[in-house]
């Protein structure tokens, strides 16, 4: 069942719902125009020269690793506090997911453990935007170049964020978003790589094209013997991550207003903020100097007293009240795959494990009233009231 005030709501208007209907019409439904309209869109948002369009974040971080030549064998420095395809990207491309533990304020992957886990083996570091966090990018970066290895950004929860006045998806050899509905941005499903590499931007749009030629051209598929030419000529072995023209047309609508949204969520983080600030078991995220959120979630932390079980009651009772929450998230660590297939297990990283058992993503989009911001307040207070009356009995 739906919750009354989910966790996450796209934003869509009529100018999002005229776009799509003009490709619906226009009978091109893939291989046209709107594809190359959005990739300039995030080109000019991020300063990038290249923008390549695909099907999703998690595939255009498959594509990255695949287009860099990372494959087994290889080691990839990534932080086990993120969403799970972070670390199944460099899996997918046959590389081995090196995790580390990350720091208690920004929630990203902590530099001086980055640079602990760099052996001979890495060949990049994929760091994460942790809800919108760019904290540390540069030191990643310097980290990477001193290493002499590549620096990704998996930026798919960052669209939008600056670090001091530098925008998320600049810092990485290439960077990767997504555009899943409960994204700044959406196109349904989606994702965009951007670099400045000219020979990696060439690769990815081969790869997600099923390996043809870049700049293979659909009109140009007749002749060429058993070789195939143009269009059915493949030079490599590909996918298909090709951006449909029903999401890229959303995608440029809805990057028109990227700066609207992300004013709206920085509002809501500041009336959650207001209103929480006050409760002596939670704390709150903020901000710190010169970091320009892109606030992707809004993701409180019970105090350290609590436990897993505990914060997990609170969840159920804020679901009972028809209000969106959920664990953002269960270390990657722990998840079956990485266990069974690497021997990772539980106190391996302290501090993203205690962290993760304590969170608690509250529902947070444009067009919360400010009724639903109280009724989710008094919703999380109520339940932590009932938590703290249980253990006193
Ligand atoms: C940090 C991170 N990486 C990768 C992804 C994967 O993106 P997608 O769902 O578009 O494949 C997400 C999506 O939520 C994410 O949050």
């Amino acid at each position: 069942m739906l919750d009354e005030i989910p966790l996450s709501k796209p934003c869509i208007d009529d100018h999002d719902i005229d776009m799509v209907v003009g490709v619906l019409k226009s009978g091109r439904l893939s291989l046209g125009p709107m594809q190359e309209r959005f990739e300039r869109a995030v080109g000019n948002v991020t300063g990038r020269r290249h923008a390549v369009a695909c099907s999703s974040g998690t595939a255009g971080l498959h594509l990255v690793l695949t287009a860099m030549g990372i494959g087994p064998g290889d080691e990839v420095v990534t932080p086990t506090f993120s969403f799970v395809a972070s670390a199944n990207s460099i899996c997918m491309a046959g590389a081995k997911p090196v995790f580390v533990d990350i720091e208690t304020k920004s929630l990203n992957a902590d530099p001086e453990k980055i640079e602990a886990a760099i052996t001979n083996k890495t060949k990049a570091i994929l760091a994460v935007e942790c809800f919108g966090n760019p904290t540390h990018m540069d030191t990643y970066r310097r980290i990477a170049e001193k290493h002499e290895i590549k620096l990704i950004e998996d930026a798919c929860e960052g669209l939008g964020g600056k670090l001091r006045g530098v925008p998320i998806g600049s810092f990485g050899h290439a960077a990767v978003f997504g555009f899943y509905p409960n994204k700044q941005i959406t196109t349904g499903e989606g994702g965009m790589i951007v670099t400045d590499d000219d020979h990696l931007a060439e690769r990815c749009m081969s790869l997600r094209n099923q390996g043809r030629a870049s700049k293979a051209d659909a009109k140009t598929s007749a002749g060429g013997g058993a070789l195939g030419s143009g269009w059915m000529a493949f030079e490599r072995l590909g996918f298909n991550y090709r951006m449909n023209e029903l999401s890229a047309a959303l995608g440029v609508s809805q990057i028109s207003k990227l700066h609207r949204l992300i004013e709206q969520r920085q509002e809501l983080a500041d009336l959650y903020t207001e209103r929480l600030m006050g409760h002596t078991d939670l704390i709150i995220p903020n901000a710190p100097e010169g970091v320009d959120m892109s606030w992707f979630v809004f993701v409180v932390r019970l105090g350290a007293t609590y436990t897993r079980t505990e914060r997990d009651r609170i969840i159920e009772g804020m679901h009972r009240h028809d209000v969106g929450a959920a664990p953002y998230f269960p270390c990657i660590h722990l998840q079956k795959h990485y266990r069974e297939h690497f021997g990772y297990r539980e106190g391996d990283f302290p501090v993203a494990e205690s962290v993760s058992q304590r969170t608690i993503a509250i529902p947070f989009y444009p067009g919360m009233t400010g009724r639903d911001l109280d009724f989710v307040a008094s919703s999380l207070g109520l339940m932590i009231s009932r938590e703290n009356l249980s253990k006193r009995d």
